[in-house]
């Protein structure tokens, strides 16, 4: 719990505001590596914050916000659980309603400001020590709001489901069903918010047919994973889907078995971006967590990377596991800090998603074989609703 919020005489209910401000200390904590630590989140009125403005600061009037970092951290103990209190944030409600209306920008926003500014006094930043500080605040600031308003605090982690996994089933049997078409429905009515096919050049699965209806009956957003052949690039100019994603294709594989090499096939993958570009598709390129690649990606002019998750998946000890993960949790920051929009997925079950979904970097997940598989046994629509349930909860 590491935000405990008071609401002292507010004059409008405020309350919708606080999940999205507990996710915003969630984050900010997270962030600065301070997980145990808990920060005491007060909202008042205008009359109310002028008093504390008087009594601490010797200022006039009210203030938009107030922190009282403790000057060593104090370590309460509950029972068994140890909680670290960083301090106090006291916001005005009245004031931010007013600067939210003054620029134009939702009180939500406003909140998630002030919150920032109030939680790096906490750490002991200080605009009004010098100039230099308060530039170097400022930018900090601004910086940490950029990546807020960009990442799943604001907006959850999305789930893209593929359903390449049904149409290999019905591949096996060479007749109609089932239907990935259908499924790609259950998908969305139970929650997902994106559908993913690949439409492979040997057609292993998902058919052209499949990805016609598709285009015509999804509702959420369609993400085509394709190679870069010249007749694929062809069908997806002519399809013109939400996104596609550029992935690697070999004949011999059971599945996409490691991240698209930007670097060899700068040329081809340069190019494809460039077509895809003129029709207002956005490009995605699955890679594996490597920084040259991450790169490799900006400078072809990616708008996404989604990034391999299938070693750390893979993984058999807990050592190798942690390592892969922390490779993922860097190459997404790095990402993200290079202005690309980041996605991760392959191999990702009930057991390994909840690490990757609490990734703030991380936008939307694509995850099939895991739900198809748990779909044999409970239906699609739970099998979704439980994966929902990890990635909302982590
Ligand atoms: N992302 C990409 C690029 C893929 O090729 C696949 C597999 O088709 C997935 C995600 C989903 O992987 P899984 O089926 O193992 O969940």
């Amino acid at each position: 719990m590491p935000a405990h919020f008071t609401f002292n005489h507010c004059t409008r209910d405020f309350h919708f505001c606080k999940k999205n401000m507990q996710e915003t200390i969630n984050w900010l904590l997270n962030r600065f590596k301070l997980r145990s630590y808990n920060v005491s989140v007060v909202l008042l009125n205008d009359p109310d914050i002028a008093k504390y403005n008087k009594n601490y600061r010797h200022r006039q009037g009210p203030t938009n916000v107030l922190s009282f970092p403790f000057s060593q951290p104090v370590e309460l103990t509950d029972n068994t659980i140890q909680i670290k209190e960083l301090g106090d944030i006291l916001i005005s409600i009245d004031t931010a309603a007013r600067e939210a209306d003054k620029d134009n920008k939702t009180l939500q926003l406003r909140l998630t400001e002030l919150l920032i500014h109030g939680f790096l006094h906490l750490l002991g930043h200080d605009h009004e020590k010098s100039e230099k500080e308060a530039w170097a605040m400022w930018n900090l600031e601004k910086k940490l709001i950029k990546k807020m308003k960009s990442t799943r605090s604001n907006t959850m982690t999305q789930l893209a489901i593929n359903v390449d996994h049904v149409a290999t089933i019905r591949e096996a049997r060479g007749i109609s069903e089932p239907d990935p078409v259908l499924a790609a429905g259950i998908c969305e009515l139970a929650g997902a918010s994106g559908i993913v096919v690949h439409l492979r050049e040997d057609r292993r699965h998902i058919q052209d047919r499949d990805v016609q209806l598709l285009k015509q009956t999804v509702k959420s957003k369609l993400n085509l994973e394709m190679a870069t052949s010249k007749e694929i690039i062809k069908i997806a100019l002519d399809l013109n889907p939400d996104m596609v994603t550029l992935v690697p294709e070999k004949r011999q594989e059971l599945t996409t078995e490691g991240g698209l090499d930007i670097i060899s096939n700068e040329k081809k993958i340069r190019k494809t971006i460039e077509k895809m570009s003129k029709a207002n598709i956005p490009v995605s390129i699955f890679i594996d967590p490597d920084a040259e690649q991450i790169e490799a990606a900006v400078d072809v002019g990616a708008t996404f990377v989604e990034l391999h998750t299938g070693c750390y998946c893979d993984a058999v000890t807990e050592k190798d596991r942690n390592k892969e993960f922390h490779l993922i949790e860097s190459s997404a920051e790095l990402a993200f800090d290079s202005g690309l929009r980041v996605n991760a997925g392959h191999g990702l079950d009930y057991l390994t998603t909840s690490r990757v979904a609490a990734l703030d970097t991380i936008e939307e997940l694509s995850i099939g074989h895991a739900i198809i598989t748990r779909a044999v046994f409970v239906g699609l629509d739970q099998a979704v609703r439980e994966m929902l349930d990890i990635i909302y909860s982590s």
